[in-house]
């Protein structure tokens, strides 16, 4: 088709669209340039304004690595994450559900560990904590021999695959729900951390003046044959940021309640002085029991990044100030 104007140009590549043998390909395909189109008449897009924009895109692209996943965390950050997880679970978005999304940190192949195991694998500083989480199906049934992974960051803010300083696999485990459909595990109680800011989702961030805290959490992954995989995360109920979260991941149902046990002896004869304990439920729906594509695959090598952490400039009364720590 030769182009005459602007308004050929929808209508040509929406017609060599109609070639396609997929269905859903022609579907998404087909929205995504009507939308793409219309946001481009709509905001009058500069042509230095496109340079700019693949320029973004292609720098997501550069800075992902085995180790390290800028898309995943762009997607985060503009709430595309929540968005996908909200529609296909809890029956299709027409109910409440423990679902949440994966994040960019998930790493395939953590070691099968027995209930009431330690994920600390190497000197972490933190409060002890014992997490009992419970599998149901949506009558209430526990699910036995569901395969549960678990991972979380350090309280110095970093996944074992972003700091060189931590065992491989360090606050990563996998366990099995027994017949009443639970797990448990020792480990420290998380604290909030800053997202990666170094890259395009950094400037994002700071275009909006946006801080770029995760409220404290802890990840799961739930596989289960005859079950739709579910991803999940449990929010620390005492965290500052629990309703400014960067990843727009918070939900009502995923705030835990962390215990503390001041006069209660631990269970585990190292711990001496106070502990904490967090108890879940997760329910899992009919549908298919199928991985995900892994964010990551591997560690980073070398010097541990710098963190830095943004303030949001609604919250600081004031101008933005950054600082970094180490
Ligand atoms: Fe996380």
């Amino acid at each position: 088709m030769i182009i005459r104007n602007q308004h050929d140009i929808s209508q040509a590549v929406l017609s060599e669209l109609e070639r396609s043998s997929n269905p859903r390909f022609r579907e998404i395909m087909s929205a995504a340039v009507r939308h793409l189109h219309d946001f481009v008449r709509e905001t009058k897009l500069t042509e230095a304004e496109f340079q700019q924009a693949c320029s973004y895109i292609a720098t997501l692209g550069r800075l992902t690595n085995d180790s390290h996943n800028e898309v995943v965390l762009c997607a985060g950050s503009l709430g595309v994450s929540s968005l996908v997880c909200l529609i296909n679970n809890g029956d299709g978005g027409r109910a409440e559900t423990t679902a949440n999304l994966l994040g960019p940190f998930w790493r395939p192949g953590s070691p099968h560990m027995a209930n009431g195991e330690s994920i600390v694998r190497s000197p972490t500083p933190g409060d002890p904590v014992l997490v009992r989480a419970w599998v149901k199906d949506r009558c209430g049934r526990p699910v036995a021999d569901a395969e549960v992974d678990v991972w979380h960051a350090s309280t110095e803010g970093y996944y074992e695959s972003q700091d060189p300083a931590q065992a491989d696999m360090n606050l990563r485990g996998t366990f099995t729900t027994d017949e009443k459909g639970g797990i448990r595990f020792r480990s420290i109680k998380p604290t909030g951390y800053p997202i990666p800011v170094n890259g395009p989702v950094g400037e994002l961030l700071r275009a909006q003046g946006r801080h770029n805290m995760r409220p404290a959490h802890l990840h799961f992954l739930i596989f289960k044959p005859g079950f739709k995989t579910q991803f999940s995360q449990v929010y620390s109920g005492d965290d500052v940021n629990l309703e400014t979260d960067v990843q727009f991941g918070v939900t009502q149902t995923l705030i835990g309640n962390y215990v503390r046990h001041e006069h209660e002896s631990a269970p585990w004869p190292d711990v001496k002085g106070s502990w904490y304990s967090l108890d879940h439920t997760f329910v899992i729906e009919p549908g298919e029991a199928k991985l995900p594509r892994p964010p990551i695959t591997g560690k980073t090598v070398g010097e541990r990044p710098v963190l830095t952490i943004l303030t949001n400039d609604f919250q600081a009364h004031g101008p933005r100030r950054n600082r970094s720590r180490t």
